[in-house]
């Protein structure tokens, strides 16, 4: 699929899965990726601050809006910026009610502590809040299209599972209606889709197959390609014979050195079978696409390894088959 076909089909692509899958990294890759086919990216940080800022190698700006990315003409493509946010429930319920022509009321109320006499009278409002600053966004289309990094897996289904709570708890009024409109908008393929991270495990493996299915059956918000995130490469030869000195005359090395080789070797080869279990597994209990990302190398992961998941992500993207080829 073309990438900007892939990132135009939906307004809002919320990456979610396990915590510590990489979904902050998959969504800042995304990010690039979307802004490299051309398209103003905004990337929400839903779960207070995620560390996105410093993965494009800029100094994170609290909660203010701040573009990482300026729109730039590269090697003859024009490629999109890309905007980061943080969206607290806080913020979004002071902003909401200020959109609801109260503002007055916002101005004299102090505002600490007003959150929590809401929440408790209407649990699942804090997700709901969010989601509706989200909406709001989309709704105002100044981006072409926007990436959340949302919260770990388990709070992410209560995260999409808010607007209908809200919307059967609170029969009338406006909170029933704002219910209502994000329900609209996270059931519509065309304006969100959810994409799911896991890395190539037993544990986050399941974990994924378990919340798809409450995602797309349960929720009914539509399911984009999964990622398998930091999937290490295939390498031959790790059968090698190195602990004899016979078998490879040519390596001067010493017992200890060559035992070593070959302890991590095995050690290498065990992992990858593990990791080609998981993720035939995984094609097995899905049906969905599958993007997998490298594992990545080096002590920590900044601009340059976002960079070049992008890249991988990308190519992945262009082997997906056009929709409605399946
Ligand atoms: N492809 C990768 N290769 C190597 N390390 C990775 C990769 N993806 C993520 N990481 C590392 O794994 C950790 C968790 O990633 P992060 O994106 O913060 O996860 P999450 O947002 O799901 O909690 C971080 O230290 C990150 O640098
Ligand atoms: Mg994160």
């Amino acid at each position: 699929m073309h990438p900007s076909h892939f990132f135009s089909s939906s307004n809002v692509l919320i990456v979610a899965g396990k915590g510590g899958v990489g979904k902050t990294v998959t969504a800042a890759a995304v990010a690039t990726a979307a802004s490299r086919a051309g398209q103003s990216v905004l990337l929400v940080e839903v779960a207070g601050r995620s560390g996105a800022a410093s993965l494009f190698g800029a100094v994170p700006k609290g909660y203010e809006e701040s573009t990482v990315f300026e729109e730039a003409e590269i090697d003859g493509v024009r490629h999109g910026s890309i905007t980061l946010k943080s969206i607290t429930p806080d913020a979004a319920l002071m902003e909401w009610l200020e959109t609801q022509r109260f503002q007055r009321l916002v101005g004299r109320m102090a505002t600490t502590g007003l959150l929590e006499v809401v929440a408790t009278a209407t649990p699942g409002i804090k997700d709901l809040l969010i989601l509706g600053r989200i909406k709001a966004f989309e709704g105002a289309g100044t981006f072409d299209l926007i990436v959340i990094d949302a919260p770990a897996a388990g709070h992410a289904v209560g995260f999409l599972r808010s607007p209908a709570g809200v919307r059967d708890a609170a029969k009338t009024g406006l909170l029933h209606r704002q219910a209502v409109e994000v329900l609209e908008m996270i059931s519509d393929p065309a304006r969100c889709k959810v994409m799911l991270v896991t890395i190539p495990e037993e544990t986050p493996v399941n974990e994924m197959i378990e919340t798809s299915f409450a995602i797309e059956e349960d929720l009914g918000v539509h399911l984009g390609p999964t990622v398998v995130n930091s999937v290490l490469p295939e390498l031959d030869d790790l059968d090698h014979d190195l602990a004899t000195p016979a078998a490879e005359p040519g390596l001067d090395l010493t017992d200890n050195e060559r035992a070593a080789l070959a302890t991590a070797a095995d050690f290498r080869a065990g992992r990858l079978r593990l990791q080609r279990e998981q993720l035939d597994r995984l094609g097995a209990a899905l049906p969905l696409d599958q993007i997998r990302l490298p594992h990545q190398f080096g002590s920590s992961i900044g601009p340059d390894e976002i960079a070049e998941l992008a890249t991988v992500l990308t190519a992945a993207i262009e082997a997906l088959p056009e929709e409605g080829d399946e």
